[in-house]
């Protein structure tokens, strides 16, 4: 399809169908020669590393996953290796990528696939989604990558692609408009499945949304849907997409309680399953300086500098405060003493992690 083909066919005597067509093979040759092609989790048509790479690239920047995928992979090669695992062990391996309740879905989906599927992913994308941490276009991801099915993805990424291309300029805040913009997805699906050209269109939106279509000052001259654009004609892309909501964010301080024996152990409990860091190890956290000092009683403070951890809706403003503790009771239960070496085992957010390895 040349450029000025897929101009006159975004005119109006084109068929929506004659567009989707232009759209589709557009993004498919672009893929190919533009496109991100040796990342590690491509080139293969295993649903157990294509799952893994997508849960992990939710939210998460290509760059850290990189980091974080090969080691995963090491230690937990196969769906069943990662279902017989423990969830410390999950959430250990995933400390410092954020978003547990990621690792926590990712842990109890390999528990499903082995008990429920016999440790086969299931291979469709209708199938995939009712599996724990796999949306819809999570579901459709895996299945156009493993299997070439004909399944519309919309990510972030995509959603500003897609309202662009079709200057589609209603409130994605309300749902009714998503549920129109997965239809236009679907819409401009390749018109045949398969792995020939599954695969590399669905890469091809994530790529395009990635490193040509950004938020701001997209590169509208690289685009291969450029001529079918209709934000790009209309001279505002960066208006797209339009959703009103806005996240509410709130603040907290905590203080944290760093007791430290005479050998260096740290003392640490488990966070509850709920709420920020469900279910990591962290140090015991106080709402106020004065709540922290009531349990501790006399013995010596050492405030340390407070520093802020951004977190999605809330913003949290840290106060370590160290203390030797003495032999005898631990400073509150339940918990456990950590050793310095002990601390990568164990899933700690990565704040506090750093927080320990510099201390
Ligand atoms: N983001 C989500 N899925 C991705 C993929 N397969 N490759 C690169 N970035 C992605």
């Amino acid at each position: 399809m040349t450029v000025l083909a897929m101009e006159a066919m975004a005119g109006t005597f084109a068929s929506p169908t004659a567009v989707a067509t232009a759209f589709a093979s557009q993004v498919v040759q672009w893929q190919q020669s533009h496109g991100r092609n040796s990342l590690p989790w491509q080139n293969t048509q295993d649903p157990y590393r294509v799952w893994l790479s997508e849960i992990m690239l939710q939210q998460t920047q290509v760059s850290s996953v990189l980091d974080y995928f090969p080691r995963f992979l090491a230690r937990f090669p196969d769906v069943k290796s990662l279902a017989a695992a423990s969830l410390d062990d999950v959430l250990a391996l995933w400390s410092g990528l954020g978003y547990y309740s990621r690792a926590r879905n990712l842990y109890r989906c390999a528990q499903q696939v082995v008990e429920v599927h016999g440790g086969r992913f299931p291979p469709t994308a209708e199938a995939l989604q009712t599996l724990p941490g796999i949306g819809r276009s999570t579901a459709a991801a895996i299945a156009s990558f493993c299997y070439g099915e004909r399944a519309a993805i919309l990510d972030a990424n995509v959603q500003r692609v897609l309202t662009r291309v079709l200057g589609f300029d209603a409130d994605l805040a309300v749902a009714a408009n998503e549920r129109a913009l997965w239809d236009h997805a679907t819409a401009l699906l390749p018109a045949q499945p398969g792995l020939h050209t599954m695969p590399r269109y669905t890469q091809g939106l994530m790529d395009l949304g990635a490193t040509v279509c950004m938020p701001r000052q997209p590169n509208c001259l690289l685009c291969p849907v450029q001529p079918v654009c209709t934000a790009q004609r209309q001279g505002t892309p960066e208006k797209y997409p339009v959703k009103t909501r806005k996240l509410k964010r709130s603040s907290e301080s905590w203080w944290l309680l760093w007791a430290q024996d005479a050998s260096g152990r740290v003392w640490l409990q488990r966070r509850p399953d709920a709420g920020v860091w469900a279910g990591l190890y962290c140090l015991p956290v106080f709402d106020s300086r004065d709540a922290l000092v009531a349990l501790v009683g006399a013995l010596p403070l050492d405030d340390q500098p407070g520093f802020l951890h951004v977190l999605t809706h809330k913003d949290l403003h840290l106060h370590p405060v160290q203390i030797a503790w003495p032999e005898g009771a631990p400073p509150n239960g339940p918990g456990l003493w950590v050793e310095a070496g002990g601390w990568p085992a164990l899933g700690l957010p990565a704040p506090i992690r750093k927080l320990l390895e510099a201390g």
